[in-house]
């Protein structure tokens, strides 16, 4: 592939003179790639990952069933094969922290917990492999993880090599423990090219902007070409609450964000939480088509051993994935919010849109809201007339409506109507 190639010399190129900080920003100043160019998530990724759920629980003597270990990541493995979810697209079975042994090897290389992964990583890799999907793996750029489990600094080749030997499909790279900025953000940069030096197709998933935040304003440009995806904002968490401010962040900073993503590379407002505690349906709801017109990862977090025909219907439903999917590969954004409903679009391929309308208003019932059809898409979603289908809650065809024609739409409270709008000649 010619993209890893170009990549691959510029890797090259990068690791010699990483150190040499002058010589660097002449060559960052090289026009490059414009996304990262190694092929992967040319659509949103979409899998599991087990941190919202379990957490860092090591206990398997006390908690043996809900403990991070290879009999858990085995378990999901069967169930996304079994249950439907690899056929349609949860393809990434991902770990997170607390994977680790509290110490390196002889060599410098990490190794998994042996007592929670008797059979090593690799092992895990072929039998997940086996299933038809595809292994997720966690490490952190700076001296230790977030957990406190070694961390890659100073360990960067040694860490994709070893990834890439094992046989894994995606690295999650967190950000915790970094020393300074430069640091931060060369051992991003160092592990994307580390990554793509192994010849492996490894889909790169960064925090890169989230810690910089604080600091510095994040180049999204330069994120865009080292990164498959990118967190921006804190960790999600079972509650409506969370989910509400991941919609706020995202809205709020969406002039920044929303062009920054597209075929290659994503903003990652993590975990679909959908299918354990704290969100009510209408809830869930809102997160499925919220991420969907947000191109977001699809990454669950939840236990697919108990989850509800309905949360498990939500989650797989094959309409709202492909905007989610959609090839076009352009993220949706806040239109305009008004009496606490805020109207969200997202263009679509074949010059279709998706329509979300969020019902903020968490006192009273259901209530009724009337979307004037010009106003949609720049004026063109409906010219001169199309066919809309409600996907969510209930999936329905309302017919063919003109230009100049309005809707009128129920909402419950911290519920969500999704439409997809067809123009029609
Ligand atoms: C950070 C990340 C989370 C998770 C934890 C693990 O908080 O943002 O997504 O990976 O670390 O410790």
């Amino acid at each position: 592939m010619t993209g890893t190639m170009n990549l691959r010399s510029r890797a090259h190129l990068l690791g010699c003179v990483l150190g040499l900080r002058s010589l660097a920003l002449v060559l960052w100043g090289i026009p490059g790639a414009r996304a990262l160019d190694n092929g992967l998530a040319m659509t949103p990724t979409m899998g599991w990952l087990h941190w919202e759920r379990f957490m860092c629980n090591t206990d398997c003597e006390e908690d043996p069933d809900s403990c991070v270990s290879e009999k858990l990541f085995m378990q999901m493995a069967d169930l996304m094969d079994s249950e439907g979810w690899r056929d349609v697209g949860y393809e990434y079975l991902c770990i997170d922290d607390c994977w680790m042994a509290p110490q390196r090897d002889s060599k410098g290389r990490l190794q998994a917990d042996p007592k929670r992964f008797p059979g090593g990583i690799r092992r895990l890799a072929d039998y997940v492999h086996g299933k038809g999907l595809k292994l997720g793996i966690y490490a952190d750029v700076g001296k230790l993880t977030c957990a406190g489990f070694p961390g890659s600094y100073g360990y960067y080749d040694i860490d994709a090599k070893t990834f890439a030997d094992w046989g894994v499909d995606l690295l999650k790279f967190d950000g915790c423990h970094f020393d300074t900025l430069v640091d931060l953000a060369d051992g991003y940069k160092y592990m994307s090219l580390a990554l793509n030096r192994t010849g492996r197709s490894i889909v790169y998933s960064c925090e890169w902007p989230l810690y910089m935040m604080p600091f510095r304003k994040p180049n999204y440009t330069e994120v865009r070409e080292y990164c498959n995806h990118w967190r921006n904002f804190a960790d999600i968490y079972d509650a409506w609450q969370s989910v509400k401010s991941v919609l706020d962040w995202t809205s709020s900073n969406q002039e920044k964000i929303v062009d920054a993503a597209g075929p290659g590379g994503w903003n990652d407002p993590d975990m679909l939480v959908i299918g354990n505690f704290g969100l009510s349906w209408d809830q869930q709801i809102t997160q499925m088509a919220l991420w969907a017109i947000m191109a977001a990862p699809l990454f669950m977090s939840n236990d697919l051993r108990q989850i509800s025909p309905q949360a498990k219907a939500l989650l797989q439903d094959k309409d709202v994935i492909a905007i989610n999917q959609d090839p076009l590969g352009k993220q949706g954004y806040r239109l305009r919010k008004e009496d606490n409903i805020e109207v969200w679009e997202r263009p679509l391929s074949d010059f279709a849109w998706a329509v979300a309308m969020v019902n903020l208003q968490e006192i009273g019932g259901p209530r009724f809201h009337t979307i004037s059809l010009a106003s949609l898409g720049g004026g063109l979603a409906c010219l001169p007339a199309c066919l809309i289908t409600e996907l969510l809650p209930v999936k329905g065809k309302l017919g063919f409506y003109e230009w100049t024609s309005s809707l009128k739409l129920r909402i419950n409270p911290t519920g969500t109507v999704l439409l997809r709008l067809d123009r029609t000649n």
